[in-house]
């Protein structure tokens, strides 16, 4: 089972067990990470569950849609490792992936 590392606001790191196949932004959600809200549910619609990407994996994330670039575009916080936590799914690929929870828009 992939393991994701997720840092939240605080700046504290924890390691999570992810199913494969779940998106990130359920890994995140369904392990109490409550500050990623995902309000639309993982449809792409409302950016909430914003996060950054460990650098060392870009080459491993899915293609970007042009909603979901529009929508980052809506942040503040967006930087050139801004992706959609609902629009990545998890892999054997992305284990051991960094992933930190943006700052609320
Ligand atoms: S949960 Fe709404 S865009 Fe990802």
């Amino acid at each position: 089972m992939p393991k994701l590392i997720v840092i939240n606001r605080e700046g504290e790191e924890t390691s999570v067990d992810a199913d494969n196949g779940v998106s990130v932004m359920e890994a995140i959600r369904d392990n109490g990470f409550d500050e990623l809200l995902a309000l639309c549910g993982g449809c792409c619609s409302c950016a909430t569950c914003h996060i950054f990407i460990d650098p060392a994996f870009a080459d491993k994330m899915p293609a970007m849609s042009d909603d979901e670039n529009d929508l980052l575009d809506s942040s503040d916080h967006r930087n050139e490792t801004s992706r959609l936590s609902c629009q990545i799914t998890v892999s054997d690929d992305l284990d051991g992936l960094k992933v930190t929870i943006a700052p609320e828009d």
